[in-house]
C-alpha cells in the first residue's frame, strides 16, 4: 500500500496537537483545583467573615473556576475519545432508571432558572446495553443544553421510545429558540455554536455535543434532533435493547 508523505505528515500534526492539548490540560487542572478549594473555603467564610462586596467577587471567582474546569474536562475528554483512549463497558440496563438518575442529577441546574425536568413517556422494560456513566454523560449533555437555551420557567421533557425492533430511543424536548436552520449541518462540529457569543453569555464551548456523539456512536447508538426556529428542540439518543436482567440478585 503507497501511504503518501503529505497524509503521514497531516497524521504526525494531529497526533502531535492532541498530545499538546492533553499535557496543556492535565498541567492546567492541577492548579485549577487548587484555586477552587481556595475559593470554596473562603466563600465559607472559614477565615472569618466577608464583606457583601467580597463575597460577590468570590462568587464571581468562583463561578469562572467552574467554567474552566468544565472547558479542561471537554478538552480531555474529546482528546480521549478521538485518540481512542476511552474505555467502555457495556452492560444490560433499565434505560427508565438511568433517565430518572441524569434527571436527579441535573434538577438543581434547572432549578436555578425555574426550569423543571421530567419524564413524560417510558416504556415496560426498556432495557439497553450502554455503559452507564458514559450514556449519563451523554444524556446530561442535551439536559443540559436544553436547559439553557429554556426560557425562564420552561419545562424539559424527556420520552422513551421504541422506534424499530431491537433500538431503544430517548428525546430530550425543550421549549427554546431552536437550531437555526443555517447552523443545523455544523452542529457536531467540534467548537461549533449557532452564537459564538454564546460562550460568554451562557457558557460552553461548542464541544458538548461533539463529545456526545462521539460517546454514543461508540456505544452502537445515535443522536439526531428535530428543530424548527422558534419551536423548541427535540435531541434524541439511540441505544441497542438488551435483555433484561435481574439486578436483586
Ligand atoms: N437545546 C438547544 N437549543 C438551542 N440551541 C442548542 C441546543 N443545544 C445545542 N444548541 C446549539 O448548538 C451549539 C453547540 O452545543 P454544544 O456542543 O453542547 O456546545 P455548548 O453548549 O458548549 O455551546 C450551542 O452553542 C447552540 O448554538
Ligand atoms: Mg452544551
Amino acid at each position: 500500500m503507497v501511504v503518501s508523505r503529505g497524509y503521514l505528515c497531516t497524521k504526525k500534526a494531529e497526533r502531535i496537537k492532541q498530545n499538546f492539548i492533553a499535557t496543556v490540560s492535565h498541567e492546567l487542572r492541577t492548579p485549577l483545583t487548587s484555586i477552587t478549594g481556595a475559593l470554596s473555603l473562603l466563600e465559607k467564610e472559614v477565615v472569618g467573615e466577608l464583606p457583601v462586596n467580597v463575597r460577590q467577587m468570590l462568587k464571581v471567582a468562583a463561578n469562572n473556576s467552574q467554567r474552566l474546569h468544565l472547558l479542561i474536562n471537554d478538552l480531555l475528554d474529546i482528546e480521549k475519545l478521538v485518540s481512542d483512549k476511552v474505555h467502555f463497558v457495556l452492560k444490560p440496563y433499565d434505560l427508565t432508571a438511568l433517565v430518572k438518575e441524569a434527571i436527579l442529577m441535573n434538577s438543581p441546574l434547572g432549578e436555578a432558572q425555574g426550569i423543571t425536568l421530567s419524564l413524560a413517556a417510558t416504556l415496560e422494560n426498556a432495557w439497553v446495553l450502554t455503559d452507564k456513566d458514559r450514556f449519563l454523560q451523554a444524556l446530561s449533555n442535551l439536559q443540559s443544553n436544553a436547559i439553557k437555551y429554556s426560557p425562564a420557567n420552561g419545562q424539559v421533557t424527556m420520552t422513551i421510545t421504541q422506534p424499530k425492533e431491537g433500538v431503544l430511543c430517548v428525546a430530550v424536548q425543550d421549549q427554546g429558540p431552536g437550531i437555526p436552520e443555517s447552523f443545523q449541518s455544523r452542529i457536531f462540529e467540534k467548537f461549533a455554536q449557532a452564537d459564538t457569543s454564546d460562550t460568554r453569555k451562557k457558557g460552553g464551548t461548542g464541544l458538548g455535543l461533539a463529545i456526545t456523539k462521539q460517546l454514543m456512536e461508540r456505544m452502537q447508538g445515535s443522536i439526531g434532533f428535530i428543530s424548527e426556529a422558534g419551536q423548541g428542540s427535540c435531541f434524541w439518543l439511540t441505544l441497542p435493547a438488551a435483555t433484561q436482567v435481574d439486578n436483586s440478585v
